[in-house]
């Protein structure tokens, strides 16, 4: 059993460009463009990672109306932000939303995979379902799954992309230019996931 005296608290800072609230871009020390400014977020995530902080953590929503606070109206989207941030850091984590309910499992098990990668192993996925119905019109679909059926799809979803990123034994390129060999075929596993039909 793991030593409690051992453990420690995980700390991250959400990077929220002008805030969580209507009007704290008004603030005298705010920088009104701060939600699409990318030196900012730079040099946030160069401050986190000085301060010791254990991960970054860029929040995202998929629908928004006039009423949306400023932050939502104009912001960074997760992956490409983080896969910038990635560049101009070192060591933090960098973790960021991204919806099973509006996306599919092979492209984002590539996105989170390349992240991965850049970074040198410090992508986070926070998996959400997406509660707003009005994204369904944003993707062009009829209706917003409720709530529970939005839940077994994000189960699946999981399964899937967690299948997707072991289809590759962590040592399975060779890549041998003398015998040829890019790949060694043993460590290949087709995911062959066969989808559920209750959904
Ligand atoms: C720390 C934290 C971060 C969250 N970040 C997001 C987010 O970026 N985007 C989002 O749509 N929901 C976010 N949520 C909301 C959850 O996805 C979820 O909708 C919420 O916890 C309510 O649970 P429910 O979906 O079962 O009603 C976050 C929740 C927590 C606790």
């Amino acid at each position: 059993m793991a030593n409690p005296k051992k453990r420690q608290l995980k700390l991250g800072a959400l990077l929220h460009g002008v805030g969580g609230s209507t009007s704290m871009w008004r603030h005298p020390e705010a920088q009104p463009d701060a939600s699409v400014n990318f030196d900012l977020y730079r040099r946030w995530v160069q401050t986190a990672e000085a301060g010791k902080l254990d991960l970054i953590f860029i929040a995202d929503g998929l629908y928004i109306n006039e009423k949306s606070i400023p932050h939502f109206l104009n912001r960074f989207e997760p992956i490409s932000i983080l896969s910038a941030l990635a560049a101009v850091s070192t060591h933090i984590g960098l973790v960021g939303t991204l919806s099973t309910s509006y996306s599919e499992p092979f492209t984002v098990a590539r996105q989170f995979g390349s992240l991965d990668v850049i970074s040198g192993g410090r992508a986070g996925w926070n998996v959400v379902t997406s509660p707003l119905e009005g994204s369904a019109l944003n993707y062009g679909k009829k209706e917003h799954p409720e709530h529970d059926k939005r839940y077994r799809i994000a189960t699946e979803y999981l399964e899937v992309t967690r299948g997707l990123w072991d289809s590759w034994e962590d040592d399975a390129f060779v890549r041998n230019k003398e015998t040829g060999v890019f790949f060694d075929p043993e460590k290949v596993h087709t995911l062959d996931h066969e989808a559920s039909s209750s959904l």
